[in-house]
């Protein structure tokens, strides 16, 4: 592990620092795991704190905010769910940002990154796997509460639909957020990955108040990061799984 000296936080994320080079912006995050590294990354002490790299290469959701997404972000005391959690690798980030406060309950139908997800949850406090299938939220009812925010990185063709079915089920009020690591190799070659971004921001805009999305290029090909704001449509009008409206949460999320 290596000291380093120019790490300043990132936004208003307190679990989120950055180190600006020359030519790079390096991502890290305040660890709520222990040693070792999850997927080979770097290691840091400074001012008593742990930080991993959050490496833009290894994860979708660090390209999209060194790529400069503005939307909202996971904070501390704040439940996620996550959608396709393969082995952790960026679900253990997500699991950083929340702190040892949240809850990050990670999705993955796999059963070979499932048992490395649950191995890693051992010693990520705050990371709670689910062996399930995210087009089927409901069979995880018992498993998820009311939610924070929903991050999604399954890479199929129906991406968003199977997002916006769990969106409605589990996001506890409007206004909260929802990101998606949208894959547009898997959406078919009738259209160009820009063709497919905007397909997807169309199908979302009525149901999500959107945010610029990000390109993921050069860390990512034909992918983005794309997502917003829940909107009250989305709880009326996304067919599927909700039953009843959400419950509202008396605090109102802040925009960051
Ligand atoms: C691109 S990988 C995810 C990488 C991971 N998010 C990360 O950044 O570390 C996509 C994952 O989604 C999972 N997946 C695909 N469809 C799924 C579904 N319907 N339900 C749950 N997981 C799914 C796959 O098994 C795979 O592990």
């Amino acid at each position: 592990m290596r000291r380093a000296r120019d790490l300043r936080p990132f936004r208003e994320s307190p679990r989120l620092a950055e180190a600006r080079g020359a030519d790079r912006t390096e991502l890290w995050t305040e660890t709520a795991g222990t040693l070792p590294p999850v997927y080979g990354e770097r290691w840091l002490e400074r001012r008593g704190r742990t930080y991993r790299a959050f490496e833009p290469g290894r994860s979708k959701l660090s390209a999209g905010i060194v790529r400069g997404w503005s939307g909202d972000l996971p904070v501390p005391g704040d439940r996620w769910l996550y959608l396709g959690a393969a082995s952790g690798t960026t679900a253990s980030h997500v699991a950083d940002l929340v702190g040892r406060e949240g809850r990050v309950y990670a999705v993955e139908r796999s059963l070979r990154p499932f048992a490395r997800l649950a191995a890693l949850a051992e010693r990520w406090p705050g990371l709670l796997p689910i062996l399930g299938d995210a087009r089927d939220p409901r069979r995880y009812l018992t498993l998820v509460p009311q939610v924070d925010g929903v991050y999604a990185d399954v890479a199929q063709p129906d991406q968003i639909e199977i997002v916006l079915a769990n969106a409605a089920l589990y996001l506890s009020a409007p206004e909260r957020p929802v990101l998606i690591a949208l894959k547009t190799p898997s959406m078919g070659r009738d259209l160009s990955a820009a063709g497919h971004a905007r397909l997807a921001e169309a199908r979302l805009a009525p149901v999500v108040d959107l945010e610029p999305s990000v390109k993921l290029e050069p860390f990512h090909r034909g992918h983005f990061l794309v997502g917003g704001r829940a909107r009250g449509e989305l709880f009326r009008e996304v067919p599927g799984p909700a039953v009843s409206p959400p419950r509202a949460r008396s605090r109102g999320r802040r925009r960051r």
